[in-house]
């Protein structure tokens, strides 16, 4: 038993969580609650000084509820997907202390209530996927909290499926399983982020605001009524997983990038399957797919390489040596509003020349602020305990600051 000022007074920890990018796409679930896909993935997760999630998580006995606050507004706990992670995590700590485990500060707290209060350090309007780097710091919060260990990519899993890949670092593939308890679904490194230095993200933010529709309902739409989506998850993503793997292990490019832009055409392929059609690429979209395509050509070599998620955001793959050309023919064919310096964030940017036979061999017609700007960042690790307790969003009372 502990003295009542140490019980009362709760108990926080502040961890962080990076976003990732599948280059082989997750779509489409076989058991909607556990949230269980048709297939493997596989993303590159990326570095967390341009992209992540913190989230603090206090523990008191003085807690009347379960609470959780983001992005400054308080949020319904009861969203079926948060109690889900919640509900695991409590019952890796009941099992952890039930197998006799030394008992600690942490597990004393099994039975208390947790406040918990997360942020993103990217604009939510830049539709950047947030629910990944969302569940699985939730989910790595908690667990520090509870003193849990081990593999929880099978908890973050049952926030969003994309979440169970952003608790590892660099590379990182969701096995899909076969368990029908789905104990076998989870995420696993492929290599660490150091792996591959010269790798770099460009993630080209759209100016669209229309809020296309979302990922969850737009898959079970794709697995209800696609043939195409059953015929890729059977006969194309397994082998394309063994492609992908080992073109990360021996960096290879031209492979890499290859196996990217057909995964993601495949996967927008299958949303204009989808009865009624789904349609995330818009007119700028289309218009970066013909770019890459012919900045490759003309080198006559894949340089570049293009993903896009459930919205219109691009997301480029391409090496070091590359950047400062192809975001000056990023800059030329979408001129910006604002100067050059607002519209690169991120790891800097050299500035670049580039020749009229390159500007000519591309061809487009400028679309004047079809991109609003750039964000330039490279793989990252895995999530991260803050130690510092001036980070906290929650004060010692355990309420927002
Ligand atoms: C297109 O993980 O957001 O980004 O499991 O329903 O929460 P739920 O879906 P979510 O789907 C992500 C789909 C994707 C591809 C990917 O990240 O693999």
């Amino acid at each position: 038993i502990m003295p009542e000022e140490t019980t009362s007074r709760p108990h926080i920890v502040t961890c962080t969580a990076p976003v990732n990018i599948a280059v082989v796409k997750y779509w489409g679930k076989r058991d909607e609650d556990l949230i269980l896909p048709i297939s493997s993935s596989l993303s590159v997760t990326l570095h967390q000084d341009q992209l992540k999630t913190t989230t603090t998580v206090a523990i008191s006995t003085s807690f009347k509820v379960d609470r959780m606050w983001l992005n400054g507004k308080e949020e319904d706990i009861t969203h079926p997907r948060l109690q889900s992670c919640l509900r695991e995590i409590r019952r890796l700590a009941r099992k952890r202390r039930n197998d006799g485990e030394p008992d600690s500060t942490e597990s004393t707290g099994l039975s208390h209530k947790v406040h918990i209060c997360s942020v993103n350090n990217f604009p939510t309007a830049a539709g950047l996927a947030s629910s990944a780097a969302g569940f699985a710091c939730l989910v790595y919060s908690l667990a520090q909290a509870f003193g849990v260990e081990g593999d929880l990519s099978g908890i973050a899993r049952q926030g969003s499926g994309s979440a169970c890949r952003s608790m590892y670092g660099g590379f990182v593939q969701w096995i899909m399983g076969n368990r029908d308890d789905g104990k076998d679904s989870i995420a696993q490194q492929v290599e660490p982020e150091s792996h591959w230095p010269e790798l770099r993200i460009l993630v080209l933010v759209a100016s669209a605001k229309r809020k296309p529709i979302g990922s969850t309902s737009g898959m079970q739409t794709s697995v209800q009524t696609s043939v195409l989506l059953k015929h890729r998850a059977e006969s194309v993503v397994p082998h394309r997983m063994d492609k992908m793997i080992k073109a990360v292990q021996k960096r290879d490019f031209a492979a890499f990038a290859e196996i990217t832009m057909k995964d993601s055409n495949q996967f927008h392929a299958t949303c204009l399957d989808t009865y009624p059609p789904i349609f995330y690429l818009n007119s700028v979209s289309q218009q970066i797919i013909h770019l890459v395509h012919r900045y490759n050509g003309h080198y006559r070599e894949s340089r570049v390489a293009y993903s896009f998620d459930a919205g219109p955001n691009a997301v480029i793959f391409t090496l070091q040596q590359h950047v400062p050309e192809f975001v000056r023919v990023v800059q030329h064919f979408f001129p910006p509003d604002t100067n050059g310096e607002d519209f690169i964030k991120g790891l800097p940017v050299k500035g670049a020349a580039i020749s009229e036979e390159l500007k000519e061999a591309i061809g487009l017609e400028p679309t004047p602020n079809g991109i609003n700007y750039i964000i330039s960042t490279k793989a990252g690790p895995g999530p991260c305990i803050i130690e510092d307790s001036s980070q906290h969003l929650l004060s010692p009372d355990g309420f927002p600051k």
